[in-house]
């Protein structure tokens, strides 16, 4: 196994949640790797196990009950696992940061945005309190942020959802820190504003060479900003390859129903497509292919185990046995 690769490597993680007073796995066998300076999408309907899968980069969840099972998650070859109580501080924010669907999730709405940005800063980098309020208003002027300087004396509550996130991505980068997990950046937000912090993610990824897994629901997106996806259902990866690949030959129905979902390719005042069925939760997870029931090509066979890597061209995978129609 290739332990010593740059970036993020997830092998074969397996992560079990409680339900009542069971643990129940809820991630399954998720090898993911997110090279530096790369663009890895996380796509799948909600309850999939994709927050789950972007929490645990940072070891996020432990407090709620989730758990380690089996597999390691590694940072240039170095498991996050094996970390101690300060190392993994000095690595959340500071060589990984965390940007959420809920940007309040992240602020304290007692402090203002000036004092959680130098905060941020300090505890990261050796700095002084005016250095870093001088780094913080530069910062929130290079995410498009009008009267920086006022801004900073102002509370989170004070602020819109869109500049919110936009003062999230600032404490992102305030660290120099090397990769940003994204889980939903713009899914509460209003289409016009997603667009411009989609705009302002980029341009920041590419200046900054900044790897970055960006967790999602929207293809679109997918399409807008990512190197690589990886297709995520009830709690396993079932297809993988890069953007092209998986647009150009999507192989696993789930993805192809996934993409027929987007607002784009439904017809104009047509209502959008939606997948018949739910997501299985943690706990009721059919044995072999997961989505059989939902799928239009199940076979028989399909009840029985799907190899991991059923189908395979070059680096694009998928968990599927099926032969897809043209
Ligand atoms: N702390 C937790 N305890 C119990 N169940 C959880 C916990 N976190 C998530 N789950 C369950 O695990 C599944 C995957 O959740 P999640 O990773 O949030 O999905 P997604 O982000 O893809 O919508 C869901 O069924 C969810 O209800
Ligand atoms: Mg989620």
């Amino acid at each position: 196994m290739a332990c010593h690769r740059q970036g993020i490597e997830l092998s074969a993680l397996t992560l079990a949640v409680r339900v009542g007073s069971r643990q129940v796995a809820a991630v399954s066998d998720v090898s993911l790797h997110l090279a530096p300076g790369r663009v890895l999408g996380l796509v799948g309907e909600s309850g999939c196990g994709k927050s789950l899968t972007a929490q645990a980069v940072l070891r996020l969840g432990e407090h709620q009950g989730v758990t380690r099972i089996s597999g390691d998650i590694t940072l240039d070859g170095q498991s996050l696992f094996a970390l101690e109580e300060k190392a993994l501080r000095r690595l959340r924010g500071g060589q990984v940061a965390m940007i959420f669907q809920e940007p309040m999730t992240a602020l304290n709405p007692v402090f203002s945005i000036g004092s959680q940005l130098t905060e941020v800063m300090r505890l990261h980098l050796d700095m002084d309190q005016q250095t870093a309020l001088n780094k913080a208003e530069a910062l929130l002027a290079e995410v498009g942020i009008q009267q920086p300087a006022r801004v900073l004396r102002q509370y989170p509550d004070a602020l819109s959802g869109g500049m919110r996130q936009r003062v999230l991505i600032a404490m992102a980068i305030s660290t120099g820190a090397r990769y940003i997990i994204a889980d939903e950046p713009t899914t509460a937000l209003d289409v016009s504003v997603q667009k411009r912090i989609i705009e302002l993610l980029r341009r920041l990824q590419q200046q900054r060479q900044l790897g970055v897994l960006l967790v999602t629901h929207d293809f679109g997106l997918v399409a807008e900003m990512c190197d690589d996806v990886a297709v995520m259902y009830a709690g396993e990866i079932i297809e993988t390859g890069s953007v092209e690949a998986l647009f150009d030959q999507p192989r696993h129905p789930y993805t192809r129903a996934l993409m027929q979902c987007r607002p784009e390719i439904a017809a104009a005042g047509s209502v959008l497509p939606v997948i018949e069925g739910n997501v299985p939760s943690p706990g009721t997870w059919p044995v072999g292919c997961r989505f059989a029931p939902r799928c239009p090509l199940a076979a028989e066979s399909c009840q029985q185990t799907v190899p991991l890597n059923a189908w395979q061209q070059g680096s694009h995978q998928a968990r599927c046995v099926r032969e897809p129609e043209a």
